[in-house]
């Protein structure tokens, strides 16, 4: 489904999520201990995706709170934005278990994009009104920070 313009910046910023989380996959599978994934993800997950975090949360928890049927994928949102947390801090260079987190990571970006991309927003554009869509529009348009896809490390 083609998404509307409207959230269109959240999408263009979960393509890159994808890019990411494909290259995280593919690097574990390449080495045992690429450590230079390490740097990167920090820096995506402080800089990056907590703001894309943030902006979802501004734009959809309170135009959407009326609508009960809502609020199950509301909540998986929410939940999973918590997990990135709790998965980051588990990040530790000096852990000997370290890649089982970068691989859980990875993974989670992955599944929480597609589950986002493919029942949450389509559900937030059937509910809410054309206004209502303007005005997360023009907040999200502002926020927008493409996401580095390349490793520079
Ligand atoms: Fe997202």
């Amino acid at each position: 489904m083609k998404r509307s313009k409207e959230l269109e910046t959240l999408s263009w910023e979960h393509h890159d999520g994808l890019v990411i989380a494909a290259r995280i996959k593919n690097d574990l599978k390449k080495e045992a201990n690429p450590v230079h994934l390490l740097p990167y993800i920090d820096d995506i997950y402080t800089n990056y995706l907590r703001h894309h975090f943030k902006q979802e949360e501004d734009s959809f928890l309170i135009p959407i709170k009326p609508f009960p049927e809502a609020g199950d994928l509301i909540k998986r949102m929410l939940d999973e934005h918590q997990q990135f947390a709790e998965i980051f801090a588990q990040i530790d260079p000096l852990d000997s278990e370290v890649f089982v987190y970068v691989g859980r990571f990875g993974e989670l970006l992955h599944d929480h994009i597609r589950f986002e991309e493919r029942q949450l927003f389509p559900l937030i554009e059937k509910l809410l009104n054309a206004e209502q869509l303007k005005k997360i529009e023009r907040y999200l348009r502002r926020e927008h920070k493409p996401i580095p896809r390349e490793c520079k490390i």
